[in-house]
């Protein structure tokens, strides 16, 4: 048995899609949803999923026993799905090679701080780039820029916008996620 831990900040499409491609494998099992932020609507589809939920304050996140409690669950992978948060170094050396991210955009280009969800696409779209796509990547202890896992690539049209364009990254993180934490899991 194979024992995901999902961190959230928002709506939870991701988290939501990734449920429901591991609902029917009986080896693996979501332990549990991080969430740190309390207007999250994941808090609601974790319920909804009956998936144990734990909500996080930035204290708790860097703390000792945070991790320690994280490891007494016996988790495989940590997946950050729309996680806005800078991972602490304690928790990476906890887990290493076992978290992932996934990130709106082709890295290394439109990564880092201050990059996520539209601000990513915004910047693509005012940069006319011919093409976006998402970027599955481990996690180390700088923004965006662990080894990537994998990469899918989506054209931009002449008169894109920013919410087409993240309409189009949508597609392919419901596509590509799942796919991806699947192939961690049994390279694992
Ligand atoms: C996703 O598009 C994900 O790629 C992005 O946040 C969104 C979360 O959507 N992540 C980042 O920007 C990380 N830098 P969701 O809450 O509906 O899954």
């Amino acid at each position: 048995m194979k024992r995901l831990s999902i961190f959230v900040s928002g709506n939870g499409t991701n988290l939501q899609r990734i449920a429901e491609y591991f609902s029917d494998n009986p080896t693996v099992e979501i332990a549990n949803v991080v969430c740190n932020n309390p207007k999250a609507y994941s808090i609601e589809r974790a319920k909804n999923l009956g998936i144990p939920m734990r909500m996080i304050t930035k204290a708790d996140f860097s703390s000792e026993a945070f991790t320690k409690e994280m490891q007494s669950l016996d988790i495989d992978l940590i997946v950050l799905a729309g996680f806005l948060w800078k991972i602490p170094e304690s928790l990476i050396k906890a887990f290493p090679n076992r978290i992932i991210n996934i990130h709106p955009a082709l890295l290394p280009k439109y990564g880092g701080k201050g990059f996520y969800g539209e601000h990513v696409h915004e910047a693509v779209v005012a940069a006319k780039e011919p093409f976006s796509g998402i970027t599955v990547h481990y996690v180390n202890e700088l923004y965006d820029s662990g080894e990537i896992i994998l990469q899918a690539h989506v054209a931009l049209d002449k008169n894109e916008t920013p919410d087409s364009l993240a309409a189009k990254i949508h597609k392919l993180e419901q596509a590509y996620f799942p796919v991806a934490i699947e192939q961690v899991l049994s390279d694992q």
